[in-house]
């Protein structure tokens, strides 16, 4: 059977992990060293590379064993009393609802910008002013960077500690000068990936140095603390990234930039392909005032009716194609959040759930496999 042949199935996404043969020097350094976890020297290298690329310093920069305990620790850090409204978007990847819960309090979901697909600062500047909230969440929707120099701007006028949740946002987010907090994932799937991971980045005094002590249970490491060195300074868990970890995720680095390259131009090519045979009515997320996406990871199209994404998605079924609608059900659509939520008009979102399908997007994809993808869509749009 063929790469092409009609009834070989297309994943979704493949992930793009470095060759294990890459990962050799790493794990014999590892090795070599004897330190498997707690901080050991591949784990600070990797951080030390994260603080160079934000142009911060190695204590505003920590590593986390994912995203999701990034976000826990972080709103953790923030000190809010218990049960704070945290705004967040009702159009996300369900970690940013579970993180805020688990830290103790309250997601109140909102809505999105209809372009960018953003949780934006006027957006967040609406909720706060009819629903009063302690902080905000917003997302870096499949990777789109926010203008962090708005989010300081809507900080300093409101006082509300702002965290973007940029799990999908390597490469893409930056602080670009301002102040501001930041976590990113490097779960397999991602752009750059370790498996499982991720880092925390803050400009906040402090922030990233108690998310490292959370991270390690929350135990003293300090000698010049009034604590015993071992004894908790606060309740944490064990968040920390192992060296194995830290050796992918080295790996990936040293190779990420062609990565990403490839997905910009790979995704530029499906996206003309896909919008042609749609004869132009197909829509994608829109860049912001901070730019584009510069290693995109997932393509997601926005059909022009509910009626054609279900004849696509039941088109691409009967051919293997795996499509996926990402960041769905929407938040507040999900039985197991919704008794812990308080939930804003979501109109925007609410439309975007309607129509948005997520397509096989994955390097290396060949172009009989977008053919195929081509092909279903014309059918889609004629029938
Ligand atoms: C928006 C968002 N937040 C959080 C996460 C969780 O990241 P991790 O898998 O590293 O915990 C993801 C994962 O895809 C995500 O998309």
């Amino acid at each position: 059977m063929t790469a092409g042949a009609p009834t070989d199935p297309i994943p979704l996404l493949v992930p793009d992990v470095p060759d294990p043969l890459s990962l050799l020097p790493y794990l014999q350094r590892m090795h070599a060293a004897r330190y498997y976890s707690n901080g050991g020297p591949l784990v600070r290298e990797l951080e030390d590379r994260f603080a160079e690329r934000f142009g911060l310093g190695a204590e505003q920069v920590t590593t986390v064993a994912s995203a999701t305990l990034g976000l826990e620790l972080v709103l953790q850090s923030l000190g809010l009393r218990a049960g704070s409204r945290v705004l967040m978007p009702t159009f996300t990847f369900a970690a940013t609802a579970t993180a805020v819960l688990r830290a103790g309090h309250v997601p109140v979901l909102c809505d999105v910008d209809a372009d960018s697909w953003l949780l934006t600062p006027d957006i967040a500047r609406g909720a706060h002013a009819t629903d009063a909230v302690d902080a905000v969440l917003p997302v870096a929707a499949l990777g789109m960077p926010h203008d962090m120099a708005a989010w300081q701007r809507f900080e300093d006028e409101t006082g509300l500690p702002v965290v973007i949740d940029a799990a999908a946002g390597f490469g893409s987010q930056w602080l670009a000068g301002a102040s501001g907090t930041l976590v990113f994932s490097l779960h397999a799937t991602k752009s750059l990936p370790a498996g499982e991971g991720g880092f925390v980045v803050s400009s906040r005094p402090g922030l990233a140095a108690r998310v490292r002590q959370l991270a390690n249970f929350g135990i003293n490491l300090d000698p010049a603390s009034h604590l015993p060195v071992g004894a908790l300074a606060a309740v944490g868990t064990n968040a920390k990234m192992s060296e194995l970890h830290a050796a992918v995720a080295l790996a990936s680095l040293a190779c990420w930039e062609q990565g990403a390259q490839a997905r910009r131009a790979l995704q530029r090519e499906m996206q003309d392909a896909l919008a042609r045979a749609a004869d132009g009515r197909i829509a994608w997320q829109l860049a912001g005032p901070a730019g584009a996406i510069a290693a995109p990871t997932l393509l997601c199209a926005r059909m022009p009716d509910a009626a054609c994404r279900g004849r696509l998605e039941a088109l691409c079924a009967a051919q293997g194609i795996a499509t996926r609608r990402w960041y769905q059900p929407l938040m507040h659509r999900m039985e197991a959040l919704l008794p812990f939520c308080t939930l804003l008009p979501t109109p925007q979102a609410d439309a975007l759930a309607e129509t948005l399908i997520g397509l096989p997007f994955f390097p290396k994809m060949d172009p009989a496999q977008m053919q195929r993808l081509t092909r279903v869509m014309e059918q889609a749009m004629r029938s």
